[in-house]
């Protein structure tokens, strides 16, 4: 089976630089289980998680039978992984519709979402870990309040809670109004827990195959958590981690599948709140192309030289398209009968040429295609390298201390506020 491959041709890294890392990252490997003790479970999340895969299934096929509609209330960790793989990964034929919402304070985004379910059979989904997270505990509210107000005393039938399996103001409520429940671990923070039930309930619902998706975590699990030269998750741990040294300060992830874009906003939540921490970490940026050719990319190209990419290049797209002929004089004759995906590569060459040759180091991923196995085995090689990062920054990569200091003023705001 062709493997994902990590390429550094364009990094301007050399191999033995990366060879010097073997040493520290020895080191790390067998400090990670005992430093951050109880924050690890991600690591064997694939292959726990694949036994659970019947009962998620079954939970799916409630939903199903009962619903036209899902919405699905969450945020950060609780929301970003779920909807990344759905965009990556859905067809056409949705079966039913998933609305995402808890993930701003919006009035009219919830309106929005509130319309959109208005008149038809729904159930809610609601992640959060602590339960105590202000986005989707007013959401929820008013999913709340939409299902009593619809279906009475059975409204409890249609919420389904993930949270902690213990504790919680989500798993009290769970309990009073007897909510079915999918646990999330004690062990697994918010950003590394996609490859649970966080991720995979709205996963399933999206039609995608969560047993595909676990298969290729599985497989990177196995093939990554291991000290070996040609490990992906540590090269590229390493070869972020040299470039930042080297003076870099942004790293831009980068597609050129729209698809994708959602992957890049779990992406930058995992790297921005696992590093950046201690005035330290490379700020997580992201593109889309070749859409952002034509906006970021006069900056890529010729703005300060503190950054570099490192791209999804899909190597086999879902779907193509044969250029037809044309007879208006466009003077683009010679597209006609290419491949639009052979002219997205050759945008994709031509655009890593000139930032490289500007001084924009670029790291590939080259993934064989969009599959749940590929994007599982991708999602676990990059919290792999996540972790081992910011072990080589001298950070704690499982914690998230500055993300409290808003939440403070805001309750504070809101305590002193009368309307
Ligand atoms: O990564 C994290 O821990 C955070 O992004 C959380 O997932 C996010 O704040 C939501 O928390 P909770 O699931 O407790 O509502």
């Amino acid at each position: 089976m062709e493997k994902i491959i990590l390429n550094l041709n364009c990094s301007s890294i050399e191999q033995k630089e990366i060879d010097s890392f073997q040493p520290t990252l020895l080191k790390v490997v067998a400090e990670m289980n005992k430093l951050y003790n109880g924050s690890l479970g991600w690591i064997y999340a694939p292959s726990v998680w694949q036994k659970e895969v019947k009962k998620i299934q079954k939970v799916k096929d409630r939903i199903k039978k009962q619903s036209q509609a899902v919405v699905v209330i969450g945020i950060g960790g609780s929301y970003l992984g779920a909807r990344a793989i759905i965009e990556s990964l859905k067809d056409d034929k949705e079966e039913i519709a998933i609305h995402f919402c808890g993930n701003n304070l919006s009035a009219d985004y919830l309106s929005t979402v509130v319309k959109k379910i208005e008149g038809k059979d729904f159930s809610v989904i609601v992640i959060s870990k602590s339960g105590t997270t202000i986005e989707p505990a007013i959401s929820f509210r008013f999913m709340r309040k939409m299902l009593m107000d619809k279906y009475g005393s059975d409204f409890n039938k249609r919420i389904f809670a993930i949270t902690d399996a213990k504790k919680g103001i989500l798993r009290k409520m769970s309990d009073q109004f007897s909510y079915d429940t999918l646990p999330i671990p004690g062990d697994i923070g918010g950003r590394y827990s996609v490859l649970t039930s966080v991720g995979l309930l709205p996963i399933a619902l999206a039609d995608i195959n969560i047993e595909e998706l676990l298969r290729g975590a599985a497989d990177a699990q196995k093939h990554l958590y291991a000290i070996n030269h040609d490990n992906i998750a540590f090269q590229y741990a390493v070869a972020r981690n040299i470039l930042h040294k080297k003076g870099k300060l942004i790293e831009i992830f980068c597609n050129y599948e729209p698809r994708l874009s959602f992957l890049a906003e779990w992406w930058k939540q995992l790297f921005g709140e696992s590093e950046g921490k201690d005035h330290k970490g490379l700020f997580p940026a992201s593109a889309n192309y070749t859409t952002d050719l034509h906006s970021l990319g006069q900056y890529v190209q010729d703005g300060p030289r503190h950054l570099f990419e490192t791209i999804i290049n899909i190597k086999e797209p879902i779907k193509n398209l044969i250029i037809p002929e044309d007879d208006t004089k466009d003077g683009l004759d010679f597209v006609e009968g290419k491949s639009l995906d052979f002219i997205n590569k050759q945008a994709y060459l031509g655009a890593i040429k000139a930032h490289v040759d500007g001084g924009v180091p670029n790291i590939v991923f080259d993934v064989p295609k969009l599959t749940p196995y590929y994007i599982g085995y991708l999602i676990y090689t990059l919290e792999l390298s996540c972790a081992i990062s910011g072990y080589l920054l001298g950070v704690n990569p499982f914690d998230q201390p500055g993300v409290e200091q808003y939440k403070k003023n805001m309750m504070s705001l809101l305590d002193n506020s009368t309307s």
